[in-house]
Protein backbone atom coordinates (compact mmCIF):
# COMPACT_ATOMS: atom_id res chain seq x y z
CA UNK A 1 0.00 0.00 0.00
CA UNK A 2 1.22 3.53 -0.95
CA UNK A 3 0.18 6.53 0.54
CA UNK A 4 0.10 9.05 -2.35
CA UNK A 5 -0.56 12.82 -1.14
CA UNK A 6 2.65 14.20 -2.41
CA UNK A 7 1.15 17.47 -2.52
CA UNK A 8 0.55 17.67 1.24
CA UNK A 9 3.63 15.48 2.27
CA UNK A 10 1.01 12.35 2.57
CA UNK A 11 -0.87 14.05 5.38
CA UNK A 12 -3.18 11.69 6.86
CA UNK A 13 -6.28 13.25 6.13
CA UNK A 14 -9.08 12.07 7.62
CA UNK A 15 -10.21 10.43 4.13
CA UNK A 16 -6.47 9.21 3.54
CA UNK A 17 -6.79 7.59 7.23
CA UNK A 18 -10.18 5.90 6.07
CA UNK A 19 -8.39 4.64 2.76
CA UNK A 20 -6.11 2.85 4.47
CA UNK A 21 -8.52 1.06 7.49
CA UNK A 22 -10.69 -0.05 4.41
CA UNK A 23 -7.17 -1.18 2.36
CA UNK A 24 -6.69 -3.39 5.63
CA UNK A 25 -10.19 -4.54 6.26
CA UNK A 26 -10.05 -6.02 2.75
CA UNK A 27 -6.55 -7.43 3.25
CA UNK A 28 -8.00 -9.37 6.15
CA UNK A 29 -10.99 -11.04 4.17
CA UNK A 30 -8.69 -11.63 1.24
CA UNK A 31 -7.02 -15.35 1.88
CA UNK A 32 -4.70 -14.55 -0.82
CA UNK A 33 -3.20 -11.71 0.95
CA UNK A 34 -0.68 -12.75 3.85
CA UNK A 35 1.35 -9.64 4.55
CA UNK A 36 0.67 -5.85 4.11
CA UNK A 37 3.58 -3.61 3.43
CA UNK A 38 2.84 0.24 3.61
CA UNK A 39 5.28 2.79 2.60
CA UNK A 40 4.68 6.81 1.49
CA UNK A 41 6.90 6.06 -1.70
CA UNK A 42 10.94 7.45 -2.12
CA UNK A 43 10.73 10.76 -0.76
CA UNK A 44 8.27 11.25 2.53
CA UNK A 45 6.61 8.30 4.65
CA UNK A 46 3.70 10.87 5.61
CA UNK A 47 3.77 14.01 8.06
CA UNK A 48 1.01 13.51 10.36
CA UNK A 49 -1.89 14.73 10.78
CA UNK A 50 -3.58 17.10 8.14
CA UNK A 51 -3.24 20.47 9.73
CA UNK A 52 -5.29 22.10 7.01
CA UNK A 53 -8.15 19.90 8.61
CA UNK A 54 -6.87 20.05 12.12
CA UNK A 55 -7.24 23.43 12.08
CA UNK A 56 -11.03 23.52 11.48
CA UNK A 57 -11.81 21.19 14.23
CA UNK A 58 -13.83 21.52 17.22
CA UNK A 59 -12.60 19.83 20.62
CA UNK A 60 -16.33 19.21 20.40
CA UNK A 61 -16.42 17.90 17.11
CA UNK A 62 -12.96 15.87 18.25
CA UNK A 63 -14.78 14.03 20.72
CA UNK A 64 -16.87 12.39 18.60
CA UNK A 65 -14.45 12.19 15.94
CA UNK A 66 -13.99 8.98 13.47
CA UNK A 67 -10.12 8.81 13.39
CA UNK A 68 -9.98 6.90 16.91
CA UNK A 69 -11.97 4.40 15.65
CA UNK A 70 -9.77 4.34 11.93
CA UNK A 71 -6.67 4.05 13.81
CA UNK A 72 -8.17 1.14 16.08
CA UNK A 73 -9.04 -0.93 12.91
CA UNK A 74 -5.36 -0.13 11.91
CA UNK A 75 -3.89 -1.24 14.63
CA UNK A 76 -6.18 -4.51 15.00
CA UNK A 77 -5.31 -5.93 11.39
CA UNK A 78 -4.75 -9.45 12.03
CA UNK A 79 -1.69 -10.05 9.72
CA UNK A 80 1.92 -9.00 9.42
CA UNK A 81 1.92 -5.30 8.72
CA UNK A 82 5.33 -3.98 7.48
CA UNK A 83 6.72 -0.71 7.23
CA UNK A 84 8.80 1.10 4.73
CA UNK A 85 10.01 4.76 5.63
CA UNK A 86 11.71 6.42 3.81
CA UNK A 87 11.88 10.33 4.74
CA UNK A 88 9.36 11.98 7.58
CA UNK A 89 7.33 10.31 9.39
CA UNK A 90 6.00 12.60 11.46
CA UNK A 91 3.04 13.25 14.04
CA UNK A 92 0.51 10.64 13.01
CA UNK A 93 2.62 9.15 10.17
CA UNK A 94 5.36 8.66 13.06
CA UNK A 95 2.57 6.79 14.67
CA UNK A 96 1.88 4.64 12.15
CA UNK A 97 5.17 3.55 11.53
CA UNK A 98 5.39 3.02 15.04
CA UNK A 99 2.20 0.61 14.74
CA UNK A 100 3.91 -1.50 12.10
CA UNK A 101 4.72 -4.90 13.22
CA UNK A 102 8.02 -4.61 11.58
CA UNK A 103 9.40 -1.36 10.33
CA UNK A 104 12.22 -0.66 7.78
CA UNK A 105 13.27 2.58 7.88
CA UNK A 106 16.30 4.26 5.38
CA UNK A 107 18.90 5.67 6.70
CA UNK A 108 17.77 9.09 5.48
CA UNK A 109 14.30 8.68 7.29
CA UNK A 110 13.48 11.00 10.07
CA UNK A 111 10.83 10.47 12.94
CA UNK A 112 9.16 12.47 15.47
CA UNK A 113 6.09 13.71 17.35
CA UNK A 114 5.98 17.32 16.54
CA UNK A 115 2.32 17.56 17.36
CA UNK A 116 4.07 19.98 20.63
CA UNK A 117 5.22 22.76 18.42
CA UNK A 118 1.16 23.17 17.19
CA UNK A 119 0.33 23.18 21.52
CA UNK A 120 -1.39 19.85 21.44
CA UNK A 121 0.05 16.53 22.02
CA UNK A 122 0.13 13.38 20.01
CA UNK A 123 -3.13 11.49 19.50
CA UNK A 124 -2.88 8.16 17.92
CA UNK A 125 -1.22 6.33 20.36
CA UNK A 126 2.48 7.60 20.79
CA UNK A 127 2.20 8.50 24.34
CA UNK A 128 1.63 5.20 25.20
CA UNK A 129 3.40 3.17 22.61
CA UNK A 130 6.93 4.74 22.60
CA UNK A 131 6.56 4.54 26.22
CA UNK A 132 6.50 0.60 25.86
CA UNK A 133 8.75 0.83 22.86
CA UNK A 134 11.58 2.93 23.86
CA UNK A 135 10.79 3.48 27.39
CA UNK A 136 9.72 6.85 29.35
CA UNK A 137 13.36 9.45 29.66
CA UNK A 138 13.35 8.74 25.36
CA UNK A 139 9.11 9.16 25.23
CA UNK A 140 9.18 12.07 27.46
CA UNK A 141 12.47 13.61 24.70
CA UNK A 142 10.69 12.86 21.76
CA UNK A 143 6.76 14.00 22.99
CA UNK A 144 8.01 17.29 24.75
CA UNK A 145 10.62 18.30 22.23
CA UNK A 146 9.27 17.84 19.39
CA UNK A 147 12.81 16.80 18.17
CA UNK A 148 13.70 14.97 14.63
CA UNK A 149 14.60 11.75 15.81
CA UNK A 150 17.17 10.06 12.83
CA UNK A 151 16.58 6.56 11.83
CA UNK A 152 19.34 5.34 13.77
CA UNK A 153 18.27 6.77 16.71
CA UNK A 154 14.90 5.48 16.24
CA UNK A 155 16.47 1.86 15.89
CA UNK A 156 18.24 2.50 18.61
CA UNK A 157 15.27 3.21 20.36
CA UNK A 158 13.93 -0.14 19.44
CA UNK A 159 11.42 1.88 17.35
CA UNK A 160 11.74 0.50 13.95
CA UNK A 161 13.40 -3.18 13.20
CA UNK A 162 16.25 -2.27 10.93
CA UNK A 163 17.76 0.55 8.56
CA UNK A 164 18.88 -0.05 5.43
CA UNK A 165 19.82 1.97 2.48
CA UNK A 166 17.23 4.92 1.33
CA UNK A 167 16.80 2.91 -2.01
CA UNK A 168 16.71 -0.69 -0.20
CA UNK A 169 13.71 0.07 1.96
CA UNK A 170 10.59 -1.15 0.10
CA UNK A 171 12.82 -3.93 -1.73
CA UNK A 172 13.51 -4.75 2.11
CA UNK A 173 10.11 -4.65 3.29
CA UNK A 174 8.69 -6.45 0.72
CA UNK A 175 11.23 -9.19 0.84
CA UNK A 176 10.77 -9.68 4.69
CA UNK A 177 7.06 -9.76 3.70
CA UNK A 178 7.83 -12.65 1.37
CA UNK A 179 9.64 -14.90 3.94
CA UNK A 180 6.62 -14.07 5.93
CA UNK A 181 3.93 -15.25 3.39
CA UNK A 182 5.54 -18.72 2.79
CA UNK A 183 5.22 -19.41 6.66
CA UNK A 184 2.04 -21.51 8.05
CA UNK A 185 -0.25 -18.84 8.33
CA UNK A 186 -2.10 -19.47 11.19
CA UNK A 187 1.01 -19.70 12.84
CA UNK A 188 1.62 -16.11 11.69
CA UNK A 189 -1.76 -14.63 13.09
CA UNK A 190 -1.24 -16.48 16.54
CA UNK A 191 2.21 -15.14 16.48
CA UNK A 192 1.14 -11.53 16.18
CA UNK A 193 -1.71 -11.89 18.61
CA UNK A 194 0.44 -13.26 21.37
CA UNK A 195 2.99 -10.65 20.51
CA UNK A 196 1.01 -8.08 20.76
CA UNK A 197 -0.93 -9.13 24.02
CA UNK A 198 3.22 -8.98 25.92
CA UNK A 199 3.02 -5.11 25.33
CA UNK A 200 -0.36 -4.69 27.56
CA UNK A 201 -1.48 -8.04 29.51
CA UNK A 202 0.67 -9.14 32.53
CA UNK A 203 3.65 -11.72 31.89
CA UNK A 204 1.18 -14.39 33.49
CA UNK A 205 -1.52 -13.82 31.43
CA UNK A 206 0.61 -13.59 28.57
CA UNK A 207 2.36 -16.42 28.86
CA UNK A 208 -1.10 -18.57 29.14
CA UNK A 209 -2.15 -17.17 26.10
CA UNK A 210 1.23 -18.66 24.38
CA UNK A 211 1.13 -21.56 25.73
CA UNK A 212 -2.82 -22.20 24.54
CA UNK A 213 -1.52 -20.72 21.16
CA UNK A 214 0.89 -22.98 20.58
CA UNK A 215 -1.47 -26.32 22.23
CA UNK A 216 -3.82 -24.46 19.32
CA UNK A 217 -1.31 -24.61 16.28
CA UNK A 218 -0.67 -28.45 17.33
CA UNK A 219 -4.25 -29.21 15.76
CA UNK A 220 -3.17 -27.58 12.55
CA UNK A 221 -2.64 -29.87 8.97
CA UNK A 222 0.07 -27.00 8.87
CA UNK A 223 1.99 -28.52 11.85
CA UNK A 224 1.25 -32.24 10.58
CA UNK A 225 3.20 -30.94 7.57
CA UNK A 226 5.80 -29.02 8.86
CA UNK A 227 7.33 -32.16 11.19
CA UNK A 228 6.10 -34.71 8.41
CA UNK A 229 8.49 -32.59 5.90
CA UNK A 230 11.61 -32.06 8.17
CA UNK A 231 11.53 -35.75 9.25
CA UNK A 232 11.36 -36.76 5.18
CA UNK A 233 14.15 -33.59 4.78
CA UNK A 234 11.77 -31.93 2.33
CA UNK A 235 10.57 -28.41 1.91
CA UNK A 236 7.05 -27.93 3.89
CA UNK A 237 4.01 -26.96 1.74
CA UNK A 238 1.89 -25.04 4.07
CA UNK A 239 -1.67 -24.28 3.13
CA UNK A 240 -2.96 -22.10 5.99
CA UNK A 241 -5.12 -24.49 7.75
N1 LIG B 1 -0.85 18.68 6.95
C1 LIG B 1 -1.27 19.34 5.87
N2 LIG B 1 -0.45 19.79 4.92
C2 LIG B 1 0.87 19.53 5.08
C3 LIG B 1 1.38 18.85 6.17
C4 LIG B 1 0.45 18.40 7.14
N3 LIG B 1 0.83 17.69 8.22
N4 LIG B 1 2.73 18.76 6.06
C5 LIG B 1 3.03 19.38 4.91
N5 LIG B 1 1.92 19.86 4.32
C6 LIG B 1 1.80 20.62 3.08
C7 LIG B 1 2.32 22.04 3.28
O1 LIG B 1 1.32 22.86 3.82
C8 LIG B 1 2.68 22.39 1.87
O2 LIG B 1 1.50 22.71 1.17
P1 LIG B 1 1.47 23.98 0.15
O3 LIG B 1 2.37 23.54 -0.97
O4 LIG B 1 0.03 24.05 -0.22
O5 LIG B 1 2.01 25.14 0.92
C9 LIG B 1 3.20 21.06 1.28
O6 LIG B 1 2.67 20.03 2.11
C10 LIG B 1 4.69 20.95 1.33
O7 LIG B 1 5.12 21.21 2.66
P2 LIG B 1 6.55 21.82 2.98
O8 LIG B 1 6.57 22.16 4.44
O9 LIG B 1 6.84 22.93 2.02
O10 LIG B 1 7.46 20.57 2.61
P3 LIG B 1 8.94 20.25 3.11
O11 LIG B 1 9.35 19.07 2.30
O12 LIG B 1 9.79 21.46 3.10
O13 LIG B 1 8.79 19.79 4.65
C11 LIG B 1 7.79 18.54 6.45
C12 LIG B 1 8.17 18.59 4.96
C13 LIG B 1 7.03 17.25 6.65
C14 LIG B 1 9.05 18.58 7.31
C15 LIG B 1 6.95 19.76 6.81
O14 LIG B 1 5.91 19.89 5.84
C16 LIG B 1 6.29 19.68 8.16
O15 LIG B 1 6.92 19.94 9.17
N6 LIG B 1 4.98 19.32 8.19
C17 LIG B 1 4.22 19.31 9.41
C18 LIG B 1 4.55 18.12 10.29
C19 LIG B 1 3.74 18.15 11.56
O16 LIG B 1 3.78 19.06 12.34
N7 LIG B 1 2.97 17.05 11.78
C20 LIG B 1 2.16 16.90 12.95
C21 LIG B 1 0.79 17.31 12.68
S1 LIG B 1 -0.25 17.22 14.13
Amino acid sequence: MTLNRPDARNALSTSLLREIAVALDSAREDDAARCMVITGGDTVFSAGADIKELAKRTSAAAIVDVRPSLWDRIRKFSKPLIGAVNGYALGGGCELALLCDITVAGAGAAFGQPEINLGIIPAAGATQRLVRLAGRQLAMKWVMTGAIIEAREARAAGAVAEVVADDQTLERALALAEVIAEKPQLAVRLAKEVLNAAQDAPLEVGLALEHKACAALLASADFNEGVTAFLDKRRPKFEGR
